[in-house]
């Protein structure tokens, strides 16, 4: 896998098309079927320093701001996207800080200063989920937590056939592949969850909660014959982990 290769097909996809299918994965929801008003990780962020790591359109920000957050900060590999959060922030009469930049790499954000850092399906986006722990940790304060949410592996390697699961693609497979679009492509790798479990213990965190469920009452707001509430019944499409710097 050559990084740059993967920064510029998928920054060039989120710059263009990308902002086609964004809105289902922001805050209060963290995606399919897992909602923060059900789960409140969060507890009360007044007067908190929050980063969000691939904010998109700004909209899980603009979650926290009306929430009395007392700085939003964010880092996305994607210009476009970034303008579109400050626009909607501005719209909604807040304000952020916002840097273009891989996630993975250095880009100026102040260590040891955020009360959390949070991301909603874009960790996974990631090119080297280890560094990119060890710098979230880095930007944390001492008992600082992380939050994020991403597609569940399990749910990436089984497919619905009539009214069975079947599964298509080895849990264990972590190689990048690419995602043929309508227009374009992504590349991603699927990675397990031992792998994030593992990635975070390595960086410094203790896991305080791992989220694994369906919600129902958000189920029954899609139609019960997409494959994908088919899918949730049976399994977690999401996970959500919050995690604490020690
Ligand atoms: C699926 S979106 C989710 C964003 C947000 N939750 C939303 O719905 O607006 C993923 C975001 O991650 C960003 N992204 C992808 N790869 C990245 C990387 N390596 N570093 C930083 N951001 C990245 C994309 O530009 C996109 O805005």
């Amino acid at each position: 896998m050559d990084k740059h290769s993967v920064y510029q097909t998928n920054s060039f996809y989120w710059d263009t098309k990308g902002n086609d299918f964004l809105g289902a994965i922001v805050l209060p929801s963290y995606g399919a079927f897992v909602s923060e008003e059900k789960c409140r990780l969060f507890g009360d962020v007044a007067g908190k320093k929050m980063l969000e790591i691939g904010c998109g359109n700004g909209q899980s920000l603009q979650y926290h701001g009306e929430r009395q957050a007392s700085e939003l900060w964010a880092v996305d590999i994607s210009e476009n996207q970034l303008e579109k959060a400050a626009q909607h922030l501005q719209s909604c009469g807040l304000s952020a800080k916002l840097i273009c930049s891989p996630m993975e790499e250095e880009c100026g954000l102040p260590v040891n200063y955020f009360d959390f850092v949070y991301s909603v399906y874009a960790i996974g986006w990631t090119t080297d989920l280890e560094g990119t722990f060890r710098r979230i940790a880095s930007y944390l304060k001492k008992d600082g937590v992380f939050i994020f949410s991403w597609s569940h592996p399990i749910h990436k390697c089984v497919v619905a056939e009539n009214d069975s699961l079947v599964f298509k693609k080895c849990y264990f497979d972590e190689s990048w592949y690419s995602v043929p679009l309508v227009e374009g492509e992504l590349k991603l790798s699927d990675r397990k969850l031992s792998t994030y479990v593992n990635a975070l213990a390595k960086a410094g965190f203790v896991i305080e909660q791992l989220i694994e469920e369906s919600d129902e009452a958000m189920m029954q707001s899609r139609d019960d014959r997409s494959d994908l509430v088919k899918k949730a019944k049976m399994l977690p499409v999401t996970f959500v982990i919050k995690a604490r710097k020690l």
